[in-house]
């Protein structure tokens, strides 16, 4: 991208889960932004978005080439739909375009990246750059660093995902449904009677499989995304890998046990003194006093917590780890600004 004193950018989706962090997350970061352009569909078009101590107001996107006219990145999370819908608009007005969404991570001709992991990838974009699954990205800012160092054979991944993961709604029906649960208190559970909108069964005071539909082969879609885009950022197809992914009543950041097999033996303590120097990474490993990661503690925070680092008992040359990550950050939005910071460096 030519250098600049300043950017010209676009937000898709400013009035989303992450397209509020994404806002947030250039604020903070000093992204140096020139024009800024925020876009939304009818439902949030003409409302307010305080950027830098000023207000923007949401224009209703269009699909066509002159929304973007003179807009140097695009960053952008409304649904795969709708990205899918825009993309080619934006690229033909000379826009970069950092997606949050599915809409093009598995498309071979599009760089699938987490800075610290392959930001060498990003030079390689034709216009656009795919963010992972949150999923992936917080396992993975785990994983890699010690992959790089003993590969990973065999990975076994079981997450306990936030329900911001599902977006703005899904965070009001938590805590809709928790209000209404306790006003019902002492009414049987059976009977209880909770608004479901977002999710087709109860979430507060409960957890069920990812809402994401289930493939031919039993798994979900969140699950198989987990295993496709691990492969492709870590470049390793050949990974063995199975993952479940599970919904439960947290509001933000997404945890996760990790099960490793490495071709050769790694130490618990290789493992903590490699993951206790990588970029983004947190360790919170402390036995004595059994603090490990949660979410709460991870929730608003950069980096991806890991702890309960152990051998694994029941299998050679493997060790099990436990993380939680903010993954409306570094899950999200922080990873597509930490991109664009490339893009303009
Ligand atoms: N939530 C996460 O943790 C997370 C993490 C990684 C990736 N993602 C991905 O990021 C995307 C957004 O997720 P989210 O959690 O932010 O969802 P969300 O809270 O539901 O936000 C989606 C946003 O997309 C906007 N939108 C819908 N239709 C649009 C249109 N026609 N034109 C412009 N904007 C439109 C909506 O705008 P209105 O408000 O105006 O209707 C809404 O603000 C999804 O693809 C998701 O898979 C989410």
């Amino acid at each position: 991208m030519k250098k600049k004193k300043a950017y010209n950018v676009a937000v898709v989706g400013a009035k989303g889960a992450v397209g509020h962090e994404m806002i947030r997350i250039l604020e903070e970061r000093k992204f140096p932004v020139k024009e800024f352009r925020l876009f939304g569909s009818a439902r949030s078009a003409g409302q307010t978005v305080k950027f830098r101590g000023e207000n923007y107001t949401i224009r209703e996107l269009k699909f066509c080439k002159e929304e973007f006219k003179g807009i140097d990145i695009i960053l952008s999370s409304p649904g795969a739909s709708i990205s899918k819908k825009f993309a080619p608009f934006a690229l033909e007005a000379g826009a970069v375009i950092v997606d949050n969404t599915s809409a093009f991570r598995m498309d071979p001709k599009v760089p699938l990246v987490v800075p610290e992991i392959n930001g060498k990838e990003i030079k390689k974009h034709r216009g656009i750059i795919a963010n992972p699954n949150c999923s992936a990205i917080i396992m993975l800012m785990a994983v890699a660093p010690l992959h790089k160092k003993n590969r990973v054979r065999r990975l076994i991944c079981s997450t306990y995902q936030s329900v911001s993961g599902a977006g703005a709604k899904a965070m009001e029906e938590l805590k809709d449904q928790t209000a209404e649960y306790l006003k019902q208190w002492n009414v049987p559970d059976s009977e209880k009677k909770l608004t479901k909108k977002v999710f087709s069964h109860q979430i507060a005071f409960n957890l069920f499989s990812h809402n994401a539909s289930i493939e031919e082969n039993g798994y979900n879609g969140e699950e198989l995304k987990m295993i496709a885009e691990s492969r492709k950022i870590l470049g390793d197809s050949k990974m063995r890998m199975t993952t479940t992914c599970i919904r439960v009543p947290v509001f933000r950041a997404h945890s996760e046990t990790i099960y490793l097999e490495f071709e050769k033996k790694m130490s618990v303590e290789e493992a903590r003194a490699i993951l206790g120097k990588a970029p983004g990474v947190k360790l919170v490993d402390d036995r004595k006093t059994n603090y490990f990661p949660m979410p709460i503690e991870a929730s608003g925070k950069d980096n991806v917590l890991v702890g309960r680092i152990r051998e694994d008992l029941s299998a050679k040359n493997s060790l099990a780890l436990f993380v939680a990550g903010d993954q409306l950050r570094k899950g999200a939005a922080l990873n597509a600004v930490q991109i664009a910071e490339v893009l303009i460096a």
